[in-house]
């Protein structure tokens, strides 16, 4: 991660009225072990969902493609999903993510397991353009899970589509996993864990603050909530400020009231139809679209 960009962002997103740090920030190692955690929780439904599907569609890949494939994961994080879909007939994976030493351990892991598949991560970030060295010439499958689609901020998830459809040609697939509209109680739980692993992981990003900047922030004066927001369909995480705080990010100085709230999550929720309609709007087709039993989460396969 550049700390340039870092600190402008960072910067940014505290200067307006309502705070907010984009979501991307929360990834360095232990932000992402916390994640893996998280996804391992009873209430936290997507990763259990998606899998289920993804289970279901790896039984129609051998039909679905011929020949030798490149599977192209972005935002790949710890590279378990995808072994649900390694075949014979896949040859190449490339995953892409932001979080540099989690994502070369987990990669080195996984080619213990399929000594012959050439594993080549790729650290990136996906909102800026990426370019894959030397893509070998087989069927690209490109997979986009764990509902990040919906991490994206008013706009964004079009503009993020939009560059990935020139990223991916006419003969390429998307998979995109998405989170589905349903009972506040049910997305309220999954983003508030018992176990606190999803207030761990937000909280994480005041270690990250402090450790790039030096800022001074204590983690113990901060707490943690998710909130869904039934009118816009969209989880909101929130850090809170317990009392009155004063930092510096590089020679900018910020003000925190007591119960101010700095807004660290956003994740998107979607009905079929709203998805669609992004779907076009990013310049894909929907090509068809599987969800579990419960209709929670959905995957859906995209084409230029
Ligand atoms: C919600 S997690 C999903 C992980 C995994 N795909 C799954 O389904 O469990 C998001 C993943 O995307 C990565 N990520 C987030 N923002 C990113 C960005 N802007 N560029 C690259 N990777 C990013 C994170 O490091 C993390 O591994």
């Amino acid at each position: 991660m550049k700390k340039k960009i870092f600190q402008r962002d960072i910067i940014a997103g505290l200067s307006r009225k309502k705070k907010i740090i984009p979501s991307k920030y929360h990834y360095d190692y232990q932000g992402s072990k916390y994640f893996e955690k998280i996804t391992k929780q009873k209430e936290y439904y997507p990763t259990r969902k998606e899998k289920e599907i993804l289970k279901r569609i790896s039984k129609k890949l051998p039909k679905m493609f011929k020949g030798n494939l490149s599977f192209c994961e972005i935002g790949s994080g710890a590279v378990d999903k995808i072994k649900i879909l390694i075949n014979k007939n896949v040859k190449f994976y490339f995953p892409i993510d932001i979080s540099a030493k989690f994502i070369l351990k987990a990669s080195k892991n996984l080619q213990k397991k399929y000594p012959r598949l050439k594993i080549k991560p790729v650290i990136a970030d996906y909102n800026r353009p990426f370019k894959i060295k030397n893509f070998p010439k087989t069927t690209k499958v490109f997979f986009f899970l764990g509902s990040s689609i919906g991490n994206f901020h008013s706009g964004d998830d079009v503009k993020f589509l939009k560059n990935l459809s020139k990223c991916i040609d006419k003969k390429s697939y998307l998979f995109i996993g998405v989170d589905l509209v349903k009972k506040p109680i049910i997305i309220n739980k999954a983003y508030n864990d018992k176990a606190g692993y999803t207030a761990k992981f937000s909280l994480n990003l005041i270690n990250i603050i402090n450790k790039n900047f030096n800022s001074g922030l204590n983690i113990k004066n901060f707490s943690y909530i998710g909130i869904y927001n039934k009118k816009l369909r969209s989880l909101q995480g929130f850090l809170i400020s317990k009392c009155k705080q004063l930092f510096k990010i590089g020679s900018r100085y910020f003000h925190l009231r007591k119960d101010e709230k700095i807004q660290v999550e956003v994740s998107n929720k979607f009905t079929p139809k709203s998805f669609k309609s992004l779907v076009k709007k990013g310049n894909f087709k929907t090509h068809s679209y599987w969800t579990d039993k419960q209709k929670y989460f959905s995957i859906f396969l995209l084409k230029r």
